[in-house]
């Protein structure tokens, strides 16, 4: 396949960004990730960032039309030609039926769904040892992925790391409730148009990126 335009599904915490991270060294591919969007505009302060920072802190999601114009723009640039990974978009299934409806306009349908799945009581506790690195985005964890060495980024030697306010316990637990609700409507959607690939997300980060690029090498 000359173009691979995908989506990456999978409830928080469930390795989105850190597989992303891998797929474009690898495919060279544009990682779109709604939530850094919506994170950098909280940064700048900008109206969109404000207007978003309000759902982001409770663990709601940012109204549809927020987000799908977030996306209609992006995917209009022309770097998108080489192809794209949507991270974390869409989420239900008014976004799923809006991308159908931009991917198409623009002639960039999606071509396949990449799913990770993890049980939810494992993503609570991955989610509570995140840290970040301030500098370039890179995401480590306390127990499952350190730098290797301690505290510098192996990415880009940074060594200013931070820890998300969305991952505090209580917020955690709603961004959890939330997302689980809409995540089964949106599988059986992808399941019905051919284009699911679940993942066992519950290995080794190394081990996840193995099963997934086996299946991005034969599209
Ligand atoms: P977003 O930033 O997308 O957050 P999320 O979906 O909750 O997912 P995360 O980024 O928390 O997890 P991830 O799957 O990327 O996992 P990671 O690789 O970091 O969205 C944030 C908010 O923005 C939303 O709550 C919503 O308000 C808003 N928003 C975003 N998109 C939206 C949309 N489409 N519509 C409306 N609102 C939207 O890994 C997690 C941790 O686990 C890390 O510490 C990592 O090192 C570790 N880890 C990763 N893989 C493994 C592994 N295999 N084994 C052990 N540890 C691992
Ligand atoms: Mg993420």
């Amino acid at each position: 396949m000359a173009t691979l335009n995908l989506v990456l599904m999978g409830l928080p915490g469930a390795g989105k960004g850190t597989q992303a991270q891998m797929i474009v060294d690898d495919f060279d591919i544009i990682h779109i990730s709604t939530g850094d969007i919506f994170r950098s505009a909280m940064k700048n302060e900008t109206e969109m960032g404000l207007k978003a920072k309000a759902f982001i802190d409770k663990g709601e999601l940012v109204p549809d039309e927020v987000t799908d114009g977030i996306v209609k723009e992006r995917l209009s640039k022309d770097d998108i030609a080489k192809g794209y990974m949507l991270d974390g978009y869409p989420r239900n299934l008014e976004q799923a039926n809006a991308l159908e409806t931009i991917s198409s306009e623009l002639n960039r349908d999606v071509n396949a769904v990449i799913n990770i799945h993890v049980d939810p009581e494992i993503l609570v506790k991955r989610l509570s040892g995140r840290f970040i690195c301030r500098t370039c985005g890179a995401t480590y964890h306390k127990l499952y992925h350190m730098p290797k060495v301690e505290g510098t980024c192996d990415v880009c030697g940074g060594h200013d790391f931070y820890q998300r306010d969305d991952d505090k316990p209580e917020t955690v637990r709603n961004r959890m409730d939330v997302n689980m609700k809409m995540n089964t409507p949106l599988v059986d959607f992808y399941e019905e148009k051919g284009l699911l690939h679940t993942i066992n997300g519950d290995q080794d980060i190394e081990d996840v990126y193995k099963e997934i690029k086996s299946i991005l090498d034969k599209l």
